[in-house]
């Protein structure tokens, strides 16, 4: 293992005597012989004073051994088992919901490096504020030290960390999200690969004696990156993106800042394949924003009349893409991450039935409501809610007190934590080491208007732009105001490890590193009417959009010319089994050239806040946008 400056730095030999008086369990044998990683633990260890160290081996009896533990201590509540097999369901604090991203800090050792987008500070003042934070914060609780790949185990683009945490709720989340335990450790000792430090505490010391809460956190919370050295340090919260350091920090935040440096792209995207009635796969990568619908988009069911023709989705991941061009310079792709982490309400039968197969067994809820018999349910679930269920808070629920107080069931960003290898439509090949290679790359974003259902950028830089001009209505995936339009570049804005300017002109370049260019389009399924309905369908219809996208990526389809880019005409989509008039469609696609004037200022305001880092192709790209409106 490397261990340059960051990844297990510097470490006094008074720690490992520390970790050598220890209480000793079982799990307390180190499992690791990586000297760099041992010192590293006793460093951290010495720090944050436990009461015992857990090394993670990731096996089932370990789970079920941390389940039964968390269902002591109130964390974890065994749902029904003839109905919901091998799940759990927990409840976080009211504090605890979402990612905070005014909390989230990049520290390079530059501020212009972060840029405007992300919070900085100092990283020599932030590493004193975080030795004074984790100073004796484990104490009385147990110290997990999680092994983990990100990507399968092997592959050339996957990546190796080590989060050491306090939360037993993160190890089996991290379970399912990622591949963890005996073979990362041994994938560590044996190579001098690169390891990610990644250092977590829900930042709630227990007292000798004193009882613990069920969700523990801390109302002070830090979500912090170093990029130079590629450490993340996370205190205070206990809940998705701020707590299982693998997927946002790591997988996007760090791992941006290495593919900026090593010529790759660490992107928010889903991976699926498109199936023809020929039998020929295309792979698409898409960029939503949190909550705009990728992992329903990554597990889309065709409309019944083109299934029937032979078209066919496999999901290959629902959140982030890593992709590298490979040696004859096509980007492939891999997705990191071995489970979804997804947005519970709204997912049914109905809209995501891929999903709710996956999430039928071995999953975890997370502010979801509980039925009397054990099970869960959330807003959209079914059509008719329970007559009676306990909400997210713990207090009793109906639709009659719905009604009378709007009190939701399940929090609008209650999750699921899912197997991926559970998914009905898993894509054959989503475990090759060397990835899917891409096609097409889709953004979209909420909308209600100005942005049509669909477009295609006239090439790679006209791309490039429509990606760095992406807006979207903020959504209960992150504190803040929901339903305001913010620009959310590449839907990377709370993501993205450095300056977005850099980020764009990264994007830019790796189109001279590739011998194929994916085609790039952009997508809008939240356009609404008068009347404030959303105009299209959605979900299973998408299929319709994205075989005109495939079909153009291929060269098969026409469209015509518009001022933002080529648009397909409504012959040039299959409508088979769905009645949307010519005039809904022409609603919805139409560009109206008063609201785009509005659109390109946004677009200016976000420029200008970059314009030191801003690539010249995005100022051509805006001056031409101008000129053909
Ligand atoms: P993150 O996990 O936060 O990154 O979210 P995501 O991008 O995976 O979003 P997800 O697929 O979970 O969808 C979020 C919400 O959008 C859910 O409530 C869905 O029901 C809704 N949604 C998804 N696709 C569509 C669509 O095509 N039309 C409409 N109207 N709503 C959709
Ligand atoms: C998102 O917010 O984009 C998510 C959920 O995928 S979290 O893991 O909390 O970041
Ligand atoms: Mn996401």
């Amino acid at each position: 293992m490397r261990s340059g400056p960051g990844a297990f730095a510097v470490y006094s030999a008074r720690s490992v005597e520390f970790l050598n008086t220890m209480k000793v369990r079982t799990s307390a044998k180190p499992l690791s012989t990586n000297p760099n990683l041992l010192k590293w633990v006793a460093k951290i260890a010495a720090l944050t004073k436990p009461a015992a160290i857990h090394w993670v081996d990731g096996s089932q009896e370990e789970n079920d051994a941390l389940c039964a533990q968390m269902v002591e201590a109130g964390t974890f509540i065994k749902l029904n088992e003839k109905l919901w097999p091998g799940c759990y369901y927990a409840r976080s604090d009211a504090n605890d919901v979402a990612r905070v991203e005014d909390r989230t800090f990049i520290c390079s050792l530059s501020k212009d490096n972060a840029g405007p987008t992300n919070n900085w500070v100092d990283p020599f003042q932030m590493r004193k504020k975080l030795k004074g934070l984790f100073a004796g914060c484990m104490a009385g609780r147990t110290m997990y030290v999680l092994p983990f790949s990100m990507g399968p185990l092997g592959s050339p683009i996957s990546q190796l960390g080590v989060e050491i945490t306090d939360s037993p709720y993160v190890v089996v989340n991290m379970r399912i999200m990622a591949r963890i335990g005996l073979p990362v450790f041994k994938e560590i000792d044996k190579d001098e690969k690169r390891v990610v430090p990644c250092v977590h505490s829900v930042g709630a010391p227990l007292a000798p004696g004193a009882k613990d809460v069920s969700w523990p956190c801390n109302k002070e919370k830090y979500i912090v990156h170093f990029p130079e050295t590629r450490e993340i340090w996370s205190y205070g919260s206990g809940y998705g993106g701020n707590a299982l350091l693998g997927k946002k920090c790591f997988a996007l935040r760090i791992a941006s800042n290495m593919a900026r440096d090593e010529g790759w792209m660490a992107e928010h995207m889903l991976i699926l394949g498109v199936e023809d009635p020929k039998g020929e796969k295309t792979y698409v990568a898409a960029a939503f924003p949190s909550a705009c619908g990728k992992t329903n988009f990554a597990m889309l069911i065709p409309p019944a009349p083109l299934r029937d023709k032979g078209w066919k989705i496999w999901t290959v991941g629902d959140d982030i893409a890593w992709i590298k061009p490979d040696a004859s310079g096509r980007l492939h792709a891999i997705n990191p991450e071995a489970g979804f982490f997804g947005v519970a309400p709204g997912t049914s039968d109905k809209t995501n039935p891929n999903a709710m197969v996956s999430l039928a067994k071995n999953s975890i809820f997370t502010n979801v409501a509980l039925t009397p018999e054990g099970g869960v349910w959330w807003e959209g679930m079914t059509d008719k809610p329970p007559a009676e269920c306990i909400d997210w808070q713990g207090n009793k629920w109906t639709p009659a007190i719905a009604k009378e107080t709007g009190a939701k069931a399940a929090h609008p960003n209650s999750r699921f934590t899912a197997p991926a290898s559970q998914c009905p439509t898993i894509d054959p090949d989503w475990e090759k080491p060397e990835g899917v290679p891409i096609s097409a790359i889709i953004f979209g974003g909420r909308r209600a208007t100005t942005m049509p259902l669909v477009y295609q950028a006239f090439n790679w830089s006209a791309g490039v732009y429509t990606g760095a001009t992406m807006g979207s209505e903020m959504t209960a995936a992150a504190a803040g105001t929901v339903g305001k339009v913010r620009r959310d570049p590449f839907a990377m804005l709370p993501f993205c490890g450095y300056h977005m300017g850099d980020y764009f002109r990264h994007w830019i370049m790796m189109q001279k590193t590739l011998s194929e260019t994916p085609r790039i389009f952009h997508v809008n399924w939240f356009r609404k009417d008068a009347a404030g309905k959303f105009i299209w369908p959605g979900f299973g219809d998408n299929m319709r959009v994205l075989k005109w996208i495939v079909d153009r990526a291929r060269g098969r389809a026409l469209g015509k010319e518009t001022p933002i880019g080529w648009q397909p005409r409504f012959d040039d989509i299959d409508w088979t089994g769905c009645d949307f008039s010519r005039e809904q469609f022409d609603a919805l696609q139409v560009v109206d050239r008063t609201a785009w004037r509005a659109e390109v200022m946004g677009h200016e305001e976000l420029f200008l806040d970059l314009h030191d880092h801003l690539p010249k192709e995005m100022i051509y790209e805006r001056e031409l946008l101008i000129c053909r409106l």
